[in-house]
């Protein structure tokens, strides 16, 4: 990146005409989704990848292999490119805001960023803004978190604060051998919920340009099975009045941590009633439906925040539409009877290994009920046929 005076004294980006460049750290499906939004935007891409085979090298894009924490390796990325952004959230905000001192521009930025990675922040910044959630208790020993499970009737859900990763920072059971072996060693802070029936889930994108502007999308309504994201549908189907709830409530959590860029916020459906739940300030798996259902992606939506171009429209342009994630040990080959013009695979180039999502399919209908069948169909499918393979 060039250093020049304009940048030094106040780190914005004038509006990029296309041909900027945009680093994105890591080089998972996420980038390689951004990736494919950056070419139709004219604006070209390098990743900092964790690991040599990240999909975004399977896929032939511009990046090397580093670490998102070292501050070298961010200031290489940084080097040839104008803005930096984000595929995940293994980043230390305290190496962002060095970078930026340096002149580098961060979207979404260091503070942002030490929110978007810390649930206990996230915790602090709803009670902050009265926003409702489930009951939670912060500890960092063993003692402590058996105490908060029995306050909570020993119905809890444990989550590391910082780290957590496709559910692989949440513990949903909360019976004593369990919580022994998972209580993470050291000074971990573990925020301890209170087990709440959640009904539905649901998640709103928002995406807030550096100028304040925002875009909002619908709710989608998402399906977890063992902690990680299976189905997502829109339209949510959930009452008008909770819709608009969600969605303001999203804009009023992006405005107040000034995030620049797309942010998701979960919610839990409770009695009609709306608790949050956590925060990610990158594309979110809940957004991949944007790319055949929406009149502009959550993708391409993120880069034109992050590089200053205008926000898209959000609307729905599909009556229905579902994801499904392809989860699984080996790579199905894909059969004729896959295609159809109302299914969208999308396979991420992954290594497979059990548990990792290796794609999605969305899939678009007249109802959510036959889009919701056409996209299980079909990962199931791929996933059935990568298990005979
Ligand atoms: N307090 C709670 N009560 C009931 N269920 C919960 C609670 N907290 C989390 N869950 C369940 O666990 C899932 C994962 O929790 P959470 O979203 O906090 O973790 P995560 O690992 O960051 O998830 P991801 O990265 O997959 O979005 C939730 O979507 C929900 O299904
Ligand atoms: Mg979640």
């Amino acid at each position: 990146m060039v250093l020049d005076w304009k940048f030094l004294l106040s780190p914005t980006l004038d509006p990029m005409a296309p041909g900027h460049r945009v680093g994105i750290v890591g080089g998972g499906q996420l980038a390689v989704m951004m990736a494919d939004a950056a070419d139709a935007l004219g604006l070209g891409i390098t990743s900092l990848a964790q690991v040599a085979d990240d999909p975004i090298f399977s896929f032939g894009r511009q990046g090397f292999v580093g670490d998102a924490l070292d501050l070298g390796d961010l200031r290489r990325l940084a080097s040839d490119n104008d803005v930096l952004t984000f595929d995940h959230e293994l980043v230390d905000y305290r190496v962002l805001a060095q970078l930026e001192t340096e002149g580098v521009i961060v979207r979404p930025g260091s503070t942002t960023m030490a929110i978007a990675t810390d649930k206990e922040r996230q915790y602090e910044l709803f009670e902050r803004l009265e926003i409702a959630q489930p009951e939670t208790v912060v500890v960092s020993d063993l003692d402590s978190a058996f105490e908060a499970i029995s306050r909570f009737d020993g119905a809890a859900v444990l989550k590391t604060a910082r780290g957590g990763y496709d559910g692989r920072g949440v513990l949903l059971d909360s019976s004593e051998a369990v919580v022994r072996e998972w209580f993470p060693p050291g000074q971990t802070t573990v925020l301890v919920q209170r087990r709440v029936d959640v009904e539905i889930e649901i998640a709103v994108q928002v995406v807030r340009a550096q100028d304040g502007t925002m875009v909002t999308y619908s709710p989608v309504r998402t399906v977890q099975s063992d902690g990680m994201c299976s189905i997502v549908h829109i339209p949510a189907e959930i009452a008008p009045a909770l819709q608009d709830e969600a969605m303001e409530i999203a804009r009023k959590i992006a405005e107040a941590i000034e995030v620049v860029g797309i942010l998701a916020v979960e919610f839990f459906v409770l009695d009609g009633e709306l608790l949050v739940n956590e925060l990610a300030a990158r594309p979110h798996n809940s957004g991949h439906l944007t790319i055949e259902a929406s009149a502009t992606s959550q993708f391409e939506n993120h880069l034109r925040a992050v590089t200053g171009l205008p926000l898209g429209p959000t609307d729905r342009i599909v009556s229905a539409a579902a994801m499904a994630n392809i989860v699984g040990q080996t790579r199905g080959e894909l059969q004729d009877h896959s295609f159809s013009p109302d299914v969208f695979i999308h396979m991420y180039g992954k290594t497979p290994r059990p548990g990792r999502k290796l794609g999605h399919v969305t899939a678009i209908a007249d109802t959510t009920d036959q889009a919701i069948e056409r996209a299980l169909d079909t990962a199931k499918e791929l996933e059935q046929e990568s298990e005979m393979s």
